[in-house]
């Protein structure tokens, strides 16, 4: 990533792994990620927001060098992940004077994760102030975004505020701030699908506060950053409402084309009805559509066969990557086909854990292939997706 200076004073540093292909070895990216750092010169004081991930050691090193930088006073950190403390060891001994300036979680965490000692830190808690001179950081506790640990850190006199995975985007086609090219809606909403819909519910307090601060640009730790704060935050806004998409997500996967018969039938009849039918096949998964489907659809379909007395396999991943994200559903819906006998609702429904509230439509599980009585059957389905899809209109 190129150092530039984004206000006076105030550097991106860090880089982009454009070659990386996946996060947390489950989702799949698009163009890599980036691991934003920021370097701020105070006329007293150097601090460093962040650092980058492990295998980047050398590139946040050259940076600081080709910077003149001969000393760092804190090392600011707002979340303990290894995407962002990875190379901090060796900055530490690269600037032995450097203090870690971070909260009492974070620094439980990063001291279970590196090697560092308790007299390296400098905890701060929620509201106080740390000067650079002519420059103040100021440090906001904002847990489960999306670990326990994670804080923004609000740069005063230039009105910038850093939110570490908040806000962020697994983007590196970007220069430094976001052009309003909108390919980059589909990454963030991705990126909120992925990494913080399971703590949603916190989301509009934090929101509400950062429109009160009222920041001028709003600085990830992942992807461009937004001179335009209303941009993203509108974004989130829709993406945690009440309000769904005329949508529906079926994940499904069929072995003998019964259960296939059934999928195509339903989607047909709800596509007449104007529903739109996202289908995912449950043998070629991409996580990271799944994901984004289910952040704004008004329900989930699971259609299998029965394999022994439970469902198939390969509808278990994306159904426990659902439980795991914990999108705000309407409703579930299951369809299948048995040969003797089956136990699919009764499995389902148990490893559902987080969605126990959400209600699911009259199961359709047939013995064999559907016949006319099965067909009426997934009408009456069709019929109550239908009923919940008017429910919000
Ligand atoms: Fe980008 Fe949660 O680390």
């Amino acid at each position: 990533m190129d150092i530039k200076e984004i206000i006076q004073n105030v550097y991106t540093v860090g880089v982009k792994d454009i070659h990386r292909s996946l996060f947390d070895q489950i989702m799949p990216l698009s163009e890599g990620t980036s691991y934003n750092s920021y370097l701020i010169k105070g006329n007293e004081k150097i601090a460093l927001i962040d650092t980058v991930y492990a295998p980047f050691e050398p590139d946040i090193e050259y940076q600081l060098e080709e910077m003149g930088i001969t000393h760092i006073d804190y090392i600011v950190l707002d979340h303990g992940e290894p995407d962002h403390t990875g190379a901090l060891p060796t900055l530490l001994q690269k600037y032995p004077m450097a203090k870690i300036v971070t909260n009492a979680k974070c620094k439980e965490i990063t001291m279970a994760l590196l090697d560092l000692k308790d007299t390296d830190y400098l905890v701060v808690g929620e509201g106080q102030t740390l000067s650079l001179g002519d420059k103040t950081l100021e440090f906001h506790l904002m847990p489960w975004v999306h670990w326990p640990d994670t804080m923004f850190t609000y740069l005063k006199e230039d009105q910038l505020l850093f939110t570490t995975d908040f806000l962020g985007a697994h983007a590196t086609k970007f220069d430094v701030f976001w052009d309003h090219d909108p390919r980059i809606i589909p990454l963030l909403k991705s990126y909120y699908a992925e990494i913080m819909m399971p703590f949603a519910g916190i989301f509009k307090k934090y929101l509400t506060w950062i429109e009160e601060l009222n920041p001028k640009m709003i600085a990830p730790s992942h992807g461009p950053i937004y001179r335009e704060p209303s941009f993203v935050l509108d974004l989130y806004k829709k993406w945690i409402s009440e309000e769904k998409q005329n949508k529906v997500v079926i994940v499904g996967v069929s072995m003998y084309g019964n259960t296939q018969k059934m999928i195509d039938y339903v989607s047909h009849q709800l596509k007449e009805k104007g529903i739109e039918v996202k289908y995912h096949n449950a043998i070629r998964l991409d996580a990271c559509d799944l994901a984004c489907d289910i952040v704004d659809c008004m329900g989930v379909i699971i259609a299998t066969p029965t394999v022994v007395f439970g469902p198939h396999p390969a509808v278990m991943a994306p159904l426990f990557l659902v439980n795991m994200l914990k999108p705000n559903l309407r409703y579930f819906g299951l369809m299948g086909s048995y040969g003797w006998g089956t136990k699919i609702m009764e499995q389902i429904t148990t490893m559902l854990t987080n969605m126990k509230q959400i209600p699911f439509l009259t199961p359709v599980l047939i013995k064999g292939g559907p016949k006319e009585d099965d067909f009426r059957m997934l009408d009456t389905l069709v019929t109550h997706i239908v009923q919940k899809h008017h429910e919000q209109a």
